[in-house]
């Protein structure tokens, strides 16, 4: 059986106290939540450390949002894989469309930062999916079975134990339009189809595949009912407790 996984995406908000305050919040609410959903939370990096502290010995698991393509040394402002697992981080998200978008992710150096998190002992839960000119154009499967092919095919089935795959529509992030449980439904059905066809289906049947976008307590239920649709990646309804908590209570 594979994992039911609702995980909170805090992209650049709160402060530090902020952070610490949301994350004991999630630890108390967090309780609610059946033991066979696992709950994790994506934080800035300045929050990693306090906030590790806060989820230490809990249910949730905690993740940074990124890591740098390089293992160490003369690379300003990065952070390497070692510094996350040395604060306690267990997962890393990567390849985020705003880091697409605004940062120059590419898949090339999404596949040095998933074999360098990997290697750490790091989990990855890896974005993948289409802008709204793909979509309209018809060409969602298509860029969503690229960016997996381009990333993972590049590992083994071993590998694929630590690795969860989020799929968000660009259109659907932040933008309170979500994609419909059948859009969603139809198109985790094809990413799932599209693993098995590298790594064989049992792998692809124990691989989570979240979606992410608008994911709120009123739609989650629906989505979370689909039959490949394992959980979510949070975003904006990941900033306040009782809404984080109200959609892991989905399922
Ligand atoms: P959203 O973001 O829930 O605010 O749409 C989801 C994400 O980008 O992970």
């Amino acid at each position: 059986m594979r994992k039911h996984i609702v995980a909170g995406n805090w992209k650049m908000n709160t402060t530090v106290p902020e952070g610490i305050a949301l994350a004991k919040a999630v630890v108390e609410e967090g309780a609610q939540v059946p033991a066979d959903v696992e709950l994790i939370i994506a934080t800035p990096y300045p929050h990693l450390y306090p906030v590790a502290e806060v989820v230490k010995g809990t249910r949730v698991a905690l993740s940074a949002e990124n890591c740098a393509d390089k293992e160490k040394g003369a690379y300003t402002g990065e952070v390497s894989v070692s510094m996350l697992t040395s604060v306690g981080c267990q997962y890393t998200i990567l390849g985020h469309s705003e880091r697409r978008q605004y940062y120059g992710e590419t898949d090339e150096k999404l596949v040095e930062k998933v074999k360098l998190a990997l290697a750490a002992g790091l989990k990855v839960i890896l974005c993948v999916g289409e802008n709204l000119e793909e979509r309209e154009a018809g060409k969602h499967f298509d860029v969503c079975a690229a960016q997996i092919k381009n990333v993972l095919y590049n590992f083994t089935a071993e590998d694929m134990k630590n690795v969860v795959v989020a799929y968000e529509p660009v259109w659907a992030i932040g933008t309170g339009k979500t994609a419909t449980a059948e859009q969603a439904q139809e198109i985790h059905a094809f990413i799932r189809k599209t693993l098995a066809d590298k790594f064989g289906a049992a792998v692809a049947e124990e691989t989570s595949i979240l979606y992410g976008g608008s994911c709120k307590p009123s739609n989650a239920k629906e989505l979370f009912a689909q039959k490949d649709i394992d959980g979510g990646l949070i975003g904006g309804a990941a900033l306040k407790a009782p809404d984080f908590i109200g959609i892991a209570l989905s399922f």
